[in-house]
């Protein structure tokens, strides 16, 4: 058997692990694997330049490494593949092409690692004719059908650090500290992260929020002789009725998130007369050392991709549900978004100790 394996979409801690495990688990049954160079990329080049043979020597000692040694892309949509003819940028259909170099290359299966659009593009490939299995990564853990993906609980280690820290330097100013961290479509990190960090205010997508009600909680702070306030915002939240915020992005880039933090700090001196200050915890949260949750998860579902490739039982996702490693349709998968559940016993819990969704 010969695997291809790509890691596409944002990078997530763990990565690297994954890459590891399936490495591991495929050359033990005596198997060839090869990495494709960023997401499909690779497999548009011509000779071996993008690709990345995957020996014990090339895997060895990576698992602890955050990042992928096999690059990521965060755009680029084999589908809709970027090209830029005469300084003008158009989008082409490249999935034939790259169908056609998985055959060539006289490969078996496809191990997918990564979020929302990364499964679906490999659900499109599947449909296509090609054997896959993909695994979840996203920091968001926003996917549907598995508990848990992995290089989320990394990203709730560094925002929960990151917001401890910030108890100190908020109380010593009497200042209003407001921590924006990752989610787009789901509060996971915001809510996880404030709730073990200690935020008095959690703002995330699934929760429509109103200034009026941040800015009474902080009274009612002040009131009770607390000089200090930290509020969590998901860069995904929003007031009812409300538009996201983007970033300001060179002409042609796609949208990207961010800006909520500081409107809200801004909003929050101006009507509360209280000083505030803006965290943006960004890329961070993706970043370095992946905490031993999210190692051994991406251990596991590594060598559980491989078992399902040895199974013949592509076209699905690779689920985390505890105990159990299981495999889940991607087709299902992608129906979709794994958001908080707004009878979730984690949101009690919040609000039973007195934090404020600005929701009431
Ligand atoms: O999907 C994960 C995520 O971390 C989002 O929360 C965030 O909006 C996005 O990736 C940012 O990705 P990038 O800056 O790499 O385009």
């Amino acid at each position: 058997m010969h695997l291809l394996v790509n890691t596409g979409g944002g990078d997530a801690a763990g990565l690297n692990a994954v890459i590891h495990a399936a490495t591991v688990a495929a050359l033990k049954k005596g198997w060839k694997i090869t990495g494709i160079r960023d997401g499909y990329e690779g497999l548009l080049q011509k000779g071996r330049v993008g690709l990345i043979p995957l020996t014990w020597e090339k895997v060895r000692g990576i698992a602890h490494l955050g990042g992928t040694i096999l690059g990521t892309k965060n755009f680029g949509h084999p589908f809709a593949h970027p090209v830029t003819r005469n300084g003008k940028t158009h989008t082409i259909d490249v999935s034939k092409q790259i169908l056609h170099r998985f055959k060539e290359l006289k490969a078996d299966a496809l191990i997918v690692i990564g979020g929302d659009g990364s499964l679906r593009i490999a659900h499109r490939f599947h449909e296509m004719g090609m054997p896959l299995v993909a695994i979840p990564k996203t920091i968001d853990n926003d996917l549907c059908g598995t508990i848990q993906t992995f290089g989320f609980d990394t990203a709730v280690s560094v925002a929960t650090d990151a917001i401890g820290r910030l108890h100190t330097t908020a109380e010593s100013h009497s200042r209003v500290m407001v921590v924006e961290v990752m989610g787009r479509n789901a509060g996971w990190i915001a809510l996880y992260s404030g709730l073990a960090g200690g935020a008095d205010v959690i703002l995330i997508p699934e929760i429509d929020y109103d200034l009026k009600n941040i800015l009474k909680k902080i009274k009612e702070r002040e009131k009770s002789g607390i000089n200090f306030s930290i509020v969590v915002a998901a860069e995904g939240a929003k007031t009812k009725g409300g538009n996201l915020l983007y970033q300001k992005t060179g002409a042609g880039k796609k949208k990207r998130l961010g800006g909520l933090g500081e409107k809200i700090a801004w909003q929050i001196e101006e009507q509360s007369g209280k000083e505030a200050r803006t965290v943006v915890l960004g890329h961070l949260q993706r970043a370095g050392s992946p905490t031993h949750m999210d190692r051994i998860l991406s251990l596991r579902f590594g060598t559980y991709a491989v078992e399902l490739i040895a199974q013949k039982k592509f076209g699905n996702m690779v689920a985390y549900m505890p105990p159990q490693m299981r495999a889940y349709p991607i087709s299902k998968a992608i129906k979709g978004v794994n958001t908080v559940p707004l009878d979730s016993d984690i949101l009690t819990t919040a609000r039973e100790l007195g934090i404020s969704f600005g929701d009431i």
